[in-house]
């Protein structure tokens, strides 16, 4: 049995194949497209891939049905970085050991650049040689609704609208929730779509999804205080810096882990009646104690 590790490497490097493939099909040598490649192929730990292949696995999915999916969410979750990163934004000049997409390629290519990745994505979720056209359509309603108005750009929105602010709790979960959440439960439902799964599998998915979506930005929130830069390829402080509302605005650290660890475990449970779940709880323990 390999270990998670390892697992997660593998499936990094056939997610980054599956990118790879979907550029250097469009034989384009252009700015645009170099801006592309470069916010999208530089490293990271590539999670929500992941979700998708381990959920389509434990189905009994193939992988060659998944990756067009992990592929595409992975897109949408860089198109997310990049802007994030951006002076209106975070302002953050170093994303996982290298300078920000607007840093190495101006502003103006870097929100172009992150605009036609979420086009890249829809492209290459349709591009699915291993699922119905049916299954395919699915998959862009699942990325869409998780990345736009209803998912992730509002939890962006609600992230830039408490800037400075003391935010309650409860609107900070509903921050989380979003900004993070979101992507990541469709990552997990986009496993279960391209094994054929269930409803009961969706759901199990979408709660899994949402636990360890809570845990990870939990986490996020404690390794920009207590993280190093040089493990995290980010810089540490940028949340004091913008002024935000983060897990840590009403706890400590070590109370903020314990939340996310038990929030973890319950995502674990909605999966544990899976034969085969040992790897995504595992992933949601990792996710705990990760330095990057
Ligand atoms: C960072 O995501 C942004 C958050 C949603 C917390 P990741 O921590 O998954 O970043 P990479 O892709 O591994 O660099
Ligand atoms: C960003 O959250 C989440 C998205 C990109 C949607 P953060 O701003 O906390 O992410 P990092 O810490 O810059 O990676
Ligand atoms: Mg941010
Ligand atoms: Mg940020
Ligand atoms: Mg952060």
């Amino acid at each position: 049995m390999q270990t998670l590790l390892d697992r997660m490497h593998d499936a990094a490097a056939l997610t980054e194949d599956t990118m790879r493939h979907f550029f250097a099909a469009k034989n384009a040598d252009t700015t645009l497209y170099r801006a592309m490649e470069y916010g999208v192929m530089g490293g990271g730990k590539r999670i929500r891939p992941f979700l998708t292949l381990e959920f389509c696995r434990l189905l009994g999915g193939r992988d060659e049905a998944a990756l067009p999916y992990a592929a595409a969410i992975e897109m949408i979750h860089n198109f997310s970085l990049i802007h994030d990163d951006m002076p209106c934004m975070d302002n953050d000049d170093l994303r996982r050991g290298r300078p920000t997409t607007h840093k190495a390629f101006g502003e103006a290519p870097a929100l172009i650049a992150g605009d036609a990745l979420i086009f890249s994505a829809f492209e290459c979720a349709l591009s699915n040689s291993q699922t119905s056209a049916e299954n395919q359509n699915r998959a862009v309603a699942i990325l869409a609704s998780a990345a736009g108005a209803d998912g992730m750009c509002e939890g962006q929105m609600l992230d830039m609208e408490s800037d400075g602010k003391q935010i309650p709790f409860e609107k900070l979960l509903s921050l989380h929730a979003h900004k993070t959440g979101a992507l990541i439960r469709a990552a997990a439902k986009l496993g279960v779509l391209a094994a054929g799964g269930d409803d009961a599998a969706m759901r199990a998915a979408d709660t899994y999804g949402a636990g360890i979506g809570l845990a990870f930005q939990i986490v996020d929130d404690v390794l920009d205080v207590c993280g190093s830069t040089e493990e995290l390829g980010k810089p540490v402080g940028s949340d004091k810096k913008n002024e935000k509302t983060t897990f840590l605005s009403f706890m400590s650290a070590e109370d903020a882990l314990a939340y996310a660890a038990k929030v973890s475990d319950e995502a674990c449970g909605a999966i544990r009646g899976y034969a085969g779940a040992e790897t995504l709880c595992a992933l949601g323990e990792w996710l705990l104690h990760r330095k990057y």
